[in-house]
C-alpha cells in the first residue's frame, strides 16, 4: 500500500498544558479521498491544521512519502505538494477574481506557460470566472467565493488537499457540484483528505473514515463498511 500521508501518534493544542488532540494516528493512501467525521469541538480542523503546519505538535510526527514534514511551515509544505482549504474564505475580497487565481502560482513558482495555459483551463471550465475576472472576489456571492477557492485548486494541481466542511452555508447545487469537483480531483492527480458533516454524502464520497471524539480516533474503516446502518454506526462511536 502506498501511503502518501502517515500521520503518527499526533498530539497538539493551542496552549500547553490542554491537548486538543491526542495520539491521533492517520493514514491517506495515494490516490483515494480519506474522511473525517467527528462532533463539533472533536478536534477535526486542529488536526489538519498541525498537518499543514499552522500548530506545531508536542508529540508524534508527519509524513509525507516517507519525507519527514513534521513542523514545517505551511509555504513550504506548499511547494512540497500540500494545500488546504480551511472552512473559513482564504480568498483576498480586496483583489480580483484573477489575481486570487494567479496568487497561488507565484507560492509554487510556476512558469508563466503553466500559469497561462492553468488559467485558460480554469476558465473554460468556469466561464463565470472569466467574465467577472476583473471584479473583486468579495463582490461574489458565497457559493460563487466557494468555486474560486475549488478553482484556485485547479491552478495549484497540489498532490494532498486538505478540505474541511466545504459546503456549509452554501446552496444545494453549488454544494452538488463542489462534490463533483472533490470527485474530479482524483483525476488530476490530487488525493484529498475530507472533513464533512455530511455523513452520506461523506461515505458515498470516501474510500476510508475516520472518527474523531475527543481529540482521539475511536473507529475507523473502509467507507463501504459504513454504507448499512450508517447512523445507528456513527451514535455508537461517538456514544450517543
Ligand atoms: N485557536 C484556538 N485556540 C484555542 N482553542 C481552540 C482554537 N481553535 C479550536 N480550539 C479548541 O480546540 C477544540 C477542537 O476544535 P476544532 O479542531 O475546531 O474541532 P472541530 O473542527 O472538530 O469542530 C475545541 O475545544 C476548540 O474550542
Ligand atoms: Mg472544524
Amino acid at each position: 500500500m502506498e501511503y502518501l500521508l502517515e500521520a503518527e501518534h499526533i498530539t497538539a493544542g493551542y496552549i500547553e498544558d490542554v491537548d486538543v488532540l491526542q495520539e491521533v494516528s492517520v493514514r491517506v493512501i495515494q490516490g483515494s479521498i480519506t474522511g473525517m467525521i467527528g462532533l463539533n469541538g472533536a478536534g477535526k480542523s486542529t488536526f489538519v491544521k498541525t498537518v499543514f503546519g499552522f500548530l506545531k505538535p508536542k508529540k508524534g510526527r508527519i509524513l509525507l512519502e516517507k519525507d519527514d514534514i513534521t513542523g514545517i511551515e505551511p509555504h513550504i509544505l506548499i511547494r512540497k505538494g500540500l494545500w488546504y482549504l480551511p472552512q473559513e474564505s482564504s480568498l483576498f475580497p480586496h483583489l480580483t477574481i484573477e489575481d486570487n487565481l494567479l496568487i497561488p502560482t507565484r507560492v509554487i513558482g510556476l512558469s508563466s506557460y503553466e500559469i497561462r495555459d492553468r488559467l485558460e483551463h480554469v476558465y473554460t471550465r468556469f466561464p463565470e470566472l472569466k467574465a467577472n475576472r476583473k471584479r473583486h472576489a468579495g463582490d461574489l456571492s458565497g457559493g460563487q467565493q466557494k468555486i474560486l477557492e475549488f478553482a484556485k485548486v485547479l491552478m495549484v494541481k497540489p498532490r494532498l488537499l486538505f478540505i474541511d466542511e466545504p459546503t456549509v452555508g452554501i446552496s444545494p447545487k453549488i454544494a452538488a457540484e463542489i462534490y463533483t469537483m472533490i470527485q474530479q480531483f482524483l483525476g488530476e492527480g490530487t488525493s484529498v483528505f475530507l472533513i464533512d458533516h455530511n455523513l452520506r454524502k461523506l461515505v458515498d464520497l470516501t474510500d476510508y473514515v475516520y472518527v474523531m471524539s475527543l481529540g482521539r480516533i475511536v473507529a475507523e474503516g473502509p467507507s463501504s463498511q459504513f454504507q448499512d446502518s450508517l447512523k445507528e454506526q456513527v451514535q455508537r462511536w461517538l456514544g450517543l
